[in-house]
C-alpha cells in the first residue's frame, strides 16, 4: 500500500480486494469458478482483535468484494455474520451495485468440470446437486482451491486478521466456507492474528485460527501455533488434508505452517522489502 497513514483494516480490506478483484484467480472473488448451480456464492470474514469486533458474510451473490461487505457487518450492523439473500440485501443497503461475479471464462471452467463428473447444464438442479456430491467425493476436489488471507499490523497497534473464498468448484449451493467463519478461517486476539487457507471444513471443525491465536496468547510463537493447531488436527485425522495457516503476532512477527501442497505466504515490514516464506510440510 502507498499511503501509509491508513489502519490495519485498511490494509486487510485493501490486500484482499486486490485478489477479489483479479479474474485470473479462479478461487476467490471475481473469476471464482461457481456452485454445482454455476452461482457465484463468495465468503469473506474480518476481526481486529484489539476489541473483538469481527463480521462475516457467506454465501454473498451478485456482488463485488466480499470482505469490503464483511467489514461493514463489522461495522455497522448489530451482527457477527450474514448469510446468501440477507448479506445481499445488506450490501446493496449499503449501496454496493449489483455485480456478476462469475466471468465467462469461470463459467467455461464450470461447464468442464461439470462434465467430468458427469453432468451437464442442462440437467436438473437436483441431479447436478447429487453430481456434485459425488465428484467432491470421489475426486479430492475440496482441496483443489485456494483463499487469501491478509494480516496486518499497524502503527497504533491495531492488529487485524481477513479472509476471503469463493469456496471449492463445484460446492454444493449454500456451503459455508471457513473464509466466513470467525474462529475457522479468521480469528484476532490482542495477542495476534491469524488467517486459513485449504479445505475449510477442516478449519472449521478444528477452529483452526482460534487455536492459533490462543497458542500466540500463551507465548508460542506465530510459527510454533501454526505447526501445533495443524498437528493437533492431523493426530486426529486419519488423512491429512490440505490446510495452511498463517499468523502475525503484536510484536510484527509473522508466521506459518501448511500440511502439503504448494503453499507460500509473503511478509513486509515498514519499509522493508517483501519476504516470501515457503514452509515445509508438516506430518503429524
Ligand atoms: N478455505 C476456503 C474454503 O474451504 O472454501
Amino acid at each position: 500500500m502507498g499511503d501509509r497513514s491508513r489502519s490495519a483494516v485498511d490494509a486487510v480490506e485493501r490486500g484482499i480486494m486486490a485478489v477479489e478483484d483479479d479474474p485470473l484467480v479462479d478461487s476467490v472473488g471475481t473469476g471464482g469458478i461457481p456452485n454445482a448451480e454455476g452461482v457465484g456464492e463468495l465468503d469473506a470474514s474480518m476481526m481486529i482483535g484489539n476489541t473483538y469486533r469481527c463480521g462475516g458474510v457467506s454465501c454473498l451473490t451478485e456482488t463485488k468484494n466480499p470482505i469490503a461487505v464483511a467489514r461493514k457487518v463489522m461495522e455497522l450492523s448489530p451482527h457477527n455474520m450474514l448469510c446468501g439473500e440477507g448479506a445481499r440485501k445488506f450490501a446493496r443497503a449499503l449501496g454496493f451495485p449489483p455485480y456478476e461475479p462469475v466471468t465467462p471464462e469461470a463459467k467455461r471452467r464450470w461447464g468442464v468440470l461439470m462434465q467430468k463428473a458427469g453432468g451437464e447444464e442442462s440437467k436438473g438442479a437436483g441431479e447436478k446437486w447429487a453430481q456434485a456430491i459425488l465428484m467432491l467425493s470421489r475426486s479430492g476436489q475440496l482441496g483443489a482451491h485456494g483463499t487469501v488471507g491478509v494480516l496486518a499490523l499497524d502503527a497504533s497497534g491495531l492488529i487485524v486478521a481477513g479472509t476471503s473464498t469463493s469456496g471449492p468448484p463445484l460446492r454444493l449451493p449454500g456451503r459455508v466456507s471457513d473464509s466466513s467463519v470467525i474462529g475457522a478461517g479468521t480469528y484476532a486476539t490482542p495477542a495476534g492474528a491469524s488467517s486459513a487457507t485449504g479445505e475449510g471444513e477442516y478449519a472449521i471443525k478444528y477452529n483452526l485460527t482460534r487455536r492459533v491465536c490462543d497458542l500466540m496468547g500463551e507465548g508460542h510463537s506465530p510459527t510454533e501455533a501454526c505447526e501445533r493447531a495443524l498437528k493437533e488436527m492431523l493426530k486426529i485425522e486419519r488423512k491429512s488434508p490440505f490446510m495452511a495457516l498463517i499468523a502475525l503476532n503484536s510484536a510484527g512477527t509473522p508466521g506459518g505452517a501448511t500440511t502439503g501442497g504448494s503453499f507460500s505466504y509473503y511478509y513486509e515490514r515498514g519499509s522493508e522489502r517483501v519476504v516470501r516464506v515457503t514452509p515445509a510440510p508438516l506430518s503429524a
